[in-house]
């Protein structure tokens, strides 16, 4: 269910076609080669949103957002990878194998089908109660509009009502041939001792929970009594389809409007969450009531990375929630409070407001989580020294796990102001607490995610390749943000042109081997040769898959469709010399007419191939699952670096691909020539710090006069076009 064989990848990414794709969201008008249209990720009147078929990409110029066909779904549809390529995969009618399924799990899977499938059952019951009973209509719906919610809200959250009686869902799925078993392992039904099978839900109107992807996996039902000894609510048990730690009330409908604001709301209900949407404010989601986890926060970071809980005003609730938020601190999300005015909650504030009103009271009154934390902790702690101390750490705790360096310096800064302690006391807490967990993490390794359930499943948090987590990058080398530039003009030519052949091997007598050189096996041993490291963490990640696939699948791909070129030239040739027979004047004319129709056919050859080979490794790093692999590579293959590139309306400009060995010995020699300028500015300086130690200081300029020749010499190979590569 998890993973998508390698070739299916490839047939889906062959077959979707980019226009096709973008067109069943946004109409697309064609502009010259292109395709353009109102972009669907921000709004805007005229329309920047650019969608290329050659190129098999579509790019917002305006806020940047596109990419492959995969890129685009994903983003659209707030999908993961694999969702996105079975969307794909159905849209062409392309047939998943998975057959790397073993029988237990295509049992699982199975059985998870039949889970769902009687909550889709019990969904429509429920609905139909609501809508087409007396009760329903006179007690749940009559329920539903005295708190104020509308036709519109009750559908969009599938709202119903559970009839009172001991046993009508049973009854009723049994009718419709659903299986007892099922019925019973949702939840929906259990059985007594003596052998009765009763519903669950009983007289109580019915919330939907629906996973991210909006299938329906459990429900929530509120008692309509007021009677104390009954419980307000009863919710589904948990079953191979609900987790509750990984689903969020809400999320499905709310997701969109959540990427579009970039912002996230957390409330308490499933009232307030439809209250709120209700006013238009419909990036909203609840827990549902229990604290934060993980699993739940990680959903969150899927959509966005900025969150804002709303509190009712009630202190003893706010004191006993604080701690949990350091679980979204920890995930690098940012955090504000926003507490309502005394005695609302957000459902009931949401009713007696206006959109607007709403809008700016979170505006006005949202603040920072670390400043809300810590006024909160020491206005209760008022004087008391033992007190102050446990707010410090307690606030340093919270700081300690935010992964971004530079938000915790602000924050230190913040903080020693807010806690009147030295900046310089508090860093060094900061750098103690950090090591503790840094020790405590590797004490205890995290759940392994395949545990849970593949729709359940969070997003990596850290990057993967084909599934398996990449390792985290280690802490770039000083000078790297200033080679990054010249990593990333080779990182271009070999996302466009990896595989293609630039030079001939030579063997070490300096003769041909019949061997060619392509752009990647050219770059890396020029890189090898020099010990050269890609310093950019995601760059050398590229590197990485592009040789494998290099190595593992592209001989094979490129045995198959050379074969495939071969065979289309010859009949190409075939067809064309009947024609010759036909048509031909005399002798002369016929061995001229042969001799270009071998030309023709050998340039078509020669093209495709090219095609072929550039499209290849492109195509996979246009739809890695690996986020920054695909950004990087998108930018990359899109204008966005082709700064070199000129263009004149009267001289003939050679390509890229024309110029393709110059250029890449050329990005080679420049990367060279940064870092020996980054050795010599290194070496420099530790001659100035070894003044006074005259040997010391004399072999290391003996080393910086070497570095000079070297880069004279590449300055050389260089031309005099290159002055200073700054
Ligand atoms: N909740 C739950 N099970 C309970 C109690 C609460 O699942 N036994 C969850 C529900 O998602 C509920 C939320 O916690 O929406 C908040 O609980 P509460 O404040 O008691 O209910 P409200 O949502 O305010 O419900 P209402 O406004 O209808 O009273
Ligand atoms: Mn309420």
């Amino acid at each position: 269910m998890k993973k998508i064989d390698r070739e299916t990848v490839q047939r889906i990414l062959d077959a979707a076609d980019i226009v096709e794709v973008v067109s069943d969201f946004v109409s697309l008008k064609k502009r010259g080669a292109n395709y353009i249209g109102l972009c669907p990720f921000h709004n805007e009147r005229t329309p920047s949103f650019s969608v290329s078929r050659a190129k098999g990409i579509c790019k917002c110029f305006s806020c940047g957002k596109g990419g492959s066909p995969v890129n685009f779904i994903m983003a659209h549809e707030q999908m993961t990878y694999y969702e996105a390529l079975r969307y794909l995969a159905k849209k062409y009618n392309i047939e998943i194998r998975e057959h790397e399924l073993t029988d237990a799990e295509k049992q699982q899977a199975t059985e998870r089908e039949s889970l769902m499938a009687v909550n889709d059952f019990a969904l429509e019951h429920f609905e139909t109660n609501m809508s087409s009973t007396q009760d329903g209509r006179d007690i749940g719906l009559a329920y539903f509009r005295e708190r104020g919610i509308n036709d519109l809200m009750i559908k969009r959250f599938r709202l119903g009502y559970a009839l009172d009686k001991s046993d009508a869902l049973y009854r009723a799925a049994i009718a419709k041939g659903y299986n007892e078993q099922y019925l019973i392992a949702t939840g929906l039904c259990s059985r007594s001792e003596r052998g009765q099978v009763y519903d669950r839900f009983r007289g109580r109107v019915i919330y939907p929970i629906f996973s991210v992807s909006g299938r329906v996996v459990a429900f929530g039902g509120r008692t309509l009594r007021t009677d104390k000894t009954m419980a307000k609510y009863v919710n589904s048990p948990e079953s191979a389809i609900y987790c509750k730690s990984y689903e969020l009330y809400g999320l499905y409908q709310a997701k969109g409007s959540i990427v579009k604001h970039d912002k996230c709301i957390l409330v308490e209900g499933y009232m307030d969450v439809i209250s709120m949407h209700q006013i238009g404010v419909d990036n909203v989601v609840a827990s549902s009531g229990t604290s934060l986890t993980e699993g739940q926060v990680r959903l969150i970071h899927r959509f966005t990375q900025n969150v804002t809980l709303i509190y009712d005003a009630d202190p003893a609730g706010i004191k006993a929630s604080l701690r949990g938020i350091d679980l979204l601190l920890a995930e690098g999300l940012n955090i504000k409070v926003l507490l309502l005015p005394e005695g609302e909650d957000p459902d009931s504030f949401a009713q007696s407001h206006s959109l607007t009103q709403v809008e700016e009271y979170i505006k006005q009154n949202e603040v920072d989580f670390i400043r809300f934390k810590t006024r909160i902790l020491l206005s209760d702690a008022g004087g008391d020294p033992i007190q102050r101390s446990r707010v410090i750490t307690d606030i340093v705790k919270s700081i300690a796990v935010i992964p971004d360096a530079v938000t915790r310096a602000v924050y230190l800064k913040e903080c020693s102001r807010m806690l009147e302690i030295e900046e310089k006391v508090l860093a060094l807490q900061l750098d103690k607490t950090i090591a503790d967990n840094l020790d405590r993490q590797q004490r205890q390794p995290k759940p392994r995610p395949e545990d849970v359930p593949a729709e359940q499943q969070p997003a990596q948090p850290v990057a993967t390749f084909q599934g398996q987590p990449v390792a985290p990058a280690p802490t770039p080398a000083p000078g790297s943000v200033r080679l990054r530039r010249y990593e990333l003009t080779l990182m271009k030519y070999i996302v466009k042109y990896g595989y293609v052949p630039i030079a001939q091997e030579l063997n070490e007598e300096g003769e041909e081997t019949g061997q060619q050189v392509t752009v990647i096996e050219f770059i890396d041993s020029e890189l090898r040769m020099d010990d050269i490291v890609w310093t950019d963490p995601v760059c050398a990640r590229m590197m990485e898959d592009a040789w494998h696939i290099f190595q593992e699948d592209w001989p094979m791909a490129l045995a198959t469709h050379t074969a495939q070129l071969q065979q289309e030239r010859a009949q190409f040739i075939k067809a064309g010399e009947e024609d010759i027979r036909l048509h031909g004047r005399d002798l002369s004319d016929i061995q001229n007419r042969e001799k270009s129709l071998i030309e023709r056919a050998d340039r078509q050859y020669q093209d495709s191939l090219a095609q072929f080979t550039m499209r290849y490794l492109e195509d996979y790093f246009l739809s890695a699952p690996d986020d920054e692999v695909r950004n990087l590579s998108t930018a990359l293959a899109s204008e966005k670096y082709q700064l070199s590139k000129v263009h004149t309306k009267y001289a003939h400009v050679e390509t890229e691909y024309e110029r393709l060995r110059e250029l890449v010995e050329r990005g080679v020699l420049e990367l060279k020539y940064a870092i020996l300028d980054e050795q010599i500015a290194e070496l420099n300086q530790e001659a100035r710090a070894a003044a006074g130690n005259r040997e010391r200081v004399n072999e290391l300029m003996t080393q910086v006069f070497e570095l000079y020749q070297l880069k004279s010499q590449f300055a050389k190979i260089l031309g005099d076009r290159i002055v200073n590569p700054k």
